[in-house]
């Protein structure tokens, strides 16, 4: 039957905020435990768990690696009852392991569902990103300038001083010369630890977030969740994948990759219709961490979708058991 197999988003959007609630609930009582891997796992299970009851018959396109390194949502792993569309999912049960662990914020769960064969494989190495909020036009800034010539150039087509630019960047060693050049520009830098996805949101809202620009290098993976928040959300990003060794070449021809020095754009890397849901697991600019009062959890879920670019913002109570 025709109809079965088609995408039907808006049917399929709140099976998926519920699958980004499930897994921000199972991680709930890990935030501030010191304990990573716990965190991941309760996470990983849950999101696993929810995601098998949709029906759709999904393949796990960005997961939580190598079928030989991770058990569970691992690339390749077939998801829900398989009785409807075929889709892609990327996902991140826990985008933040670290964040969770100490209770820092912007800690998130993130998933991503598109039909079949529209989001990039990508492997697991890293990606050069830069992304900048909606409303510019193609080409204000490029991944062929420098970034000081980017800053420049957003400032000059935002009408303002590059003083009033705000770059978000991870704070890693490997940064240091991209910190100081941008620096030198006279914008302010947003350093965070970890959470480059949420990083790329931030620049969609910069009157909520204050973020105009995300610069610099992070996980290839969350490069194409982040491609499909702003997918939804409005933005421009791209993204170039790194390689340090053989190993990882290897692993991107194992992922069909056959153009090592592409230039992605986000519609390269979600190419089709997608919706995306994330649930704050800590609070954050973008949305409200898992709160727990006596009795009750209460958590927020961003949930949109690109094909009409709804933004729903979906606040869940539910009872501890
Ligand atoms: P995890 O949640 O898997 O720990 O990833 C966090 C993260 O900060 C990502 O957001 C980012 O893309 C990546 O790690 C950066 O990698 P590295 O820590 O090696 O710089």
């Amino acid at each position: 039957m025709a109809d079965a197999v088609e995408f039907h988003d808006r049917l399929l959007s709140l099976g998926l905020a519920r699958v980004s609630e499930a897994a921000a609930l199972a991680s709930a009582k890990l935030i501030g435990r010191g304990d990573e891997k716990a965190a991941d796992q309760a996470a990983v299970n849950a999101m696993r768990d929810q995601l098998n009851l949709l029906d759709i018959a999904g393949v796990v396109v960005i997961g939580e690696g190598e079928r030989d390194e991770a058990p569970m949502l691992f690339i390749g792993e077939e998801v829900g009852t398989g009785k409807g569309p075929a889709v892609d999912i990327a996902l991140d049960p826990l985008e933040g392991t670290t964040l969770t662990a100490k209770d820092m914020p912007n800690a998130l769960t993130v998933i991503a569902m598109a039909p079949r064969g529209t989001m990039l494989h990508a492997p697991d190495v890293y990606m050069e990103k830069l992304a900048i909020g909606p409303g510019f036009k193609t080409g204000t800034v490029t991944m062929t300038m420098t970034p000081s010539e980017r800053v420049s150039a957003l400032a000059a087509a935002k009408g303002c001083s590059t003083e009033d630019i705000t770059v978000c960047v991870l704070d890693r060693p490997r940064h240091e010369e991209l910190i100081a050049e941008i620096r030198s520009t006279g914008a302010a830098i947003r350093l965070i630890t970890d959470g480059d996805v949420a990083g790329v949101m931030h620049c969609a809202e910069p009157d909520q977030t204050g973020i105009d620009m995300y610069m610099g290098s992070g996980g290839a993976p969350e490069g194409v969740l982040a491609a499909a928040a702003l997918k939804c959300m409005g933005g421009q990003f791209f993204g170039k994948l790194i390689f340090r060794n053989d190993d990882e070449r290897a692993r991107a021809k194992k992922a069909g990759i056959v153009n090592f020095d592409r230039v992605y754009t986000r519609d390269d890397l979600v190419r089709g219709d997608v919706i995306f849901a994330a649930t704050g697991v800590t609070s954050g600019s973008l949305l409200e961490g898992i709160r727990r009062e006596p009795g009750w959890v209460t958590m927020e879920t961003i949930l949109m979708r690109s094909k009409t670019g709804s933004v729903r913002r979906i606040q869940y109570r539910t009872p501890i058991k």
